[in-house]
């Protein structure tokens, strides 16, 4: 057993929430916004103090590097994000990352060396919410390239992403640039739930079998701006009025008529804007999910076409462009049964789960096997700044993880068969 420092890891946890800390309690540390590399410079600063090395990638993945007895053996990768919701929790990206750090520290505290070099990575702009779309550093490190189209996009604060990207990348001098994409033997990230499953059954680990599919669109409508007092209804060709229409419908379908749909509108703009002008043009998000790929596709075609038809219906023009697509992947039955058995060996209890949210670790199982482990959050409550992790469930996450570490990062052999099973679809 490796022993972790449950108050090291919660001091680090109470640090880490100082830094784009909101009046509410919970944190607002964007991808790429100095409060992110705020908190990147003082992960780089701690683990530079302890010794260990330090290196980023082109598009500002971070490394911390801890050699293993046989550094030709690619390493173990441990981590997650730092980055959050404009409106975030204090856990959601910060547990994984400061547990998978807190591992580190444990393994050189007690001065085992292990076969294969561990790594902590911190993955750039996990959540997608400032530049979209999410899991960037992860899927760029999967396919070895960042894709040209990135470098042109602007935030939703108006920033350039080739800039921000930059300007983090220069922020950290004494990290080493690597290049993107490196052989990797297995990837595992702590994260909490962000929903209701582990608390509703009384279980503190959740062994994740896979994660469902999302599809972000991004739907812009045009009408055609006019007086509000003036214009009578024959005479309007309003988007929002289209939009709103077709929202209804889609409200009291998608989800009511499949239990295992998820259909959600975060965000909706309209121009210019004014109280007393008919909007020129409306903008809206839309994120879908579903663990079958099939019905996501359903459903995506299901949105298309009621946007389309109140479009017509009110005399618009409607372009829906998919902005993310993130199909639902299962991870590694070899990798799996090591999390189950590290937390048999913590004797604690555990379950397989499947994740509803999106994370780093599906783009990664593209390369590598990977695999999570879930810790419950109070009331499912996630992507909110009163998210909450019980200490004990933070501890037994950490603790979960450094059993998984030490047999993961021990096994000389490559996990059999990885290949073929993270090719196969998830039955969920
Ligand atoms: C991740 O943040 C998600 O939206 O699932
Ligand atoms: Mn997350
Ligand atoms: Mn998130």
């Amino acid at each position: 057993m490796l022993a972790i420092n449950a108050n090291r890891l919660n001091a680090r946890l109470q640090a880490f929430a100082a830094i784009g800390g909101t009046t509410k309690g919970g944190v607002n540390r964007q991808a790429l916004t100095e409060g992110d590399r705020r908190a990147r410079r003082l992960l780089a600063e701690l683990a530079t103090a302890r010794g260990f090395r330090v290196f980023q990638d082109p598009i500002a993945n971070l490394f911390v590097w801890r050699n293993g007895r046989d550094e030709t053996l690619p390493p173990l990768l441990i981590g997650s994000h730092l980055d959050s919701q404009p409106a975030g929790g204090r856990f959601d990206g910060a547990l994984g990352t400061l547990s998978a750090f807190e591992v580190l520290e444990s393994l050189e505290d007690a001065g085992t060396i292990t076969d294969r070099s561990v790594v902590v990575v911190v993955w750039t702009n996990e959540e997608g919410c400032r530049f979209s779309p999410g899991c960037m550093g992860s899927m760029a490190f999967s396919e070895g390239a960042i894709p040209g189209l990135w470098q042109d996009k602007n935030a939703t604060d108006g920033a350039r992403f080739a800039e921000e990207l930059s300007l983090t990348i220069q922020s950290l001098p004494e990290a080493a640039m690597v290049p993107l994409g490196f052989p990797v033997h297995a990837y595992l990230e702590v994260h909490i739930e962000q929903g209701p499953s582990l608390e509703a059954a009384g279980i503190p680990i959740g062994v994740v079998k896979g994660i469902q599919g999302t599809r972000w669109l991004d739907v812009t409508i045009k009408g055609q701006t006019a007086h509000a007092g003036t214009t009578g209804l024959s005479w309007r060709r309003d988007p929002l009025r289209a939009l709103t229409s077709a929202f209804s419908n889609l409200y009291n379908t998608v989800m009511p008529g499949d239990p295992e749909a998820r259909f959600t509108i975060g965000r909706i703009s309209a121009r210019p804007g004014s109280v007393n002008a008919i909007p020129e043009e409306v903008h809206c998000t839309i994120d879908i999910r579903h663990p079958d790929p099939g019905r996501l596709d359903e459903i995506e075609m299901f949105v298309r076409s009621q946007i389309g038809e109140e479009a017509d219906t009110h005399g618009c023009r409607v372009q829906i462009l998919c902005a993310f697509d993130m199909p639902a992947c299962g991870f590694s039955e070899p990798l799996r049964e090591v999390i189950s058995h590290a937390a048999s060996v913590c004797k604690v209890q555990s379950m397989p789960m499947l994740s509803g949210a999106f994370h780093d670790a599906l783009f990664v199982n593209r390369i590598a096997p990977a695999g999570m482990i879930f810790v419950p959050c109070r009331d499912g409550l996630s992507h909110n700044e009163d998210e909450y992790v019980e200490q004990e469930h933070i501890v037994m996450g950490c603790e979960v993880l450094a059993q998984a570490t030490l047999l993961a990062a021990n096994c000389m052999d490559p996990f059999p068969d990885c290949t073929a099973l993270h090719t196969i679809e998830p039955t969920f």
